[in-house]
């Protein structure tokens, strides 16, 4: 079957760029790339998503008797927990951000978590709202050149995450004898590393 998009592992030990394939280096770099940003990243988005419907029934409840909310709350779920809270910059030349002299050379932490609950391009921050529409784009795929590529992918992929949870089970709860959720120790990553659930069949 011939594939259009997509690479594989073999894809990657077979590829030659001018002639030369990919060194030791260069394959370890992408294929942890693939694991981090393929599957850290939406797997904790999930379960953050999962967190939040806990603490707010009242959205559990509004989303499961309207599926068609799914991909709203996972744009505000995207903003409000930001999956990736931000990622390193080096400043080219000598610049000026917000009144702060930023040299060139200089690293800068871009602090997606933090644009995306500033007051001044969302209303009531803190909250999801699944009626965004005239405010900014969230920033947790990050914005400009490097703009996340398997965006699209991971939202369908928590969409039917979402949607599979909501219809086939009820009653969903934390487990009691289960561990308190964990916070993943990183101040890239944001989420929590396990979440022991109890649920019904539906
Ligand atoms: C909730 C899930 C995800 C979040 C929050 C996320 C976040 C991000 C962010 C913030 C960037 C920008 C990096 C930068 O500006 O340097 C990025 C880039 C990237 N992401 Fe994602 N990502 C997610 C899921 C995925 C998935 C599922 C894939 C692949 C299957 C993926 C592949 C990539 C790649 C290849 C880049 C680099 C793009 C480039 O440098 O041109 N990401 N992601």
């Amino acid at each position: 079957m011939r594939r259009s998009i997509g690479s594989s592992i073999s894809d990657l030990v077979h590829a030659r760029v001018d002639g030369e394939s990919l060194s030791q280096d260069e394959l370890l770099t992408m294929l942890t790339q693939f694991l981090i940003a393929g599957n850290e990243t939406t797997t904790t988005h999930i379960t953050a998503t999962v967190m939040l419907l806990l603490e707010q029934p009242q959205l559990m409840a509004q989303v499961r008797a309207d599926l068609s909310l799914a991909p709203k709350l996972i744009e505000e779920s995207l903003r409000v927990e930001s999956p990736i809270t931000g990622l390193y910059r080096t400043a080219l030349v000598d610049t000026e951000i917000a009144g702060v002299a930023v040299p060139a050379g200089a690293h800068l932490l871009l602090c997606y978590s933090s644009g995306n609950r500033d007051p001044e391009q969302y209303a009531d921050p803190e909250t999801i709202k699944f009626d965004r529409s005239g405010e900014g784009a969230h920033l947790a795929f990050g914005q400009g050149p490097h703009f996340c590529l398997g965006s699209n992918l991971s939202k369908a992929e928590s969409r039917i995450a979402l949607e599979a949870l909501l219809t086939r089970t009820t009653n969903l709860r934390l487990d009691p004898a289960g561990r308190t959720p964990e916070r993943i120790p990183s101040y890239i990553l944001r989420g929590v590393s396990r979440l022991d659930l109890l649920f019904d069949r539906a």
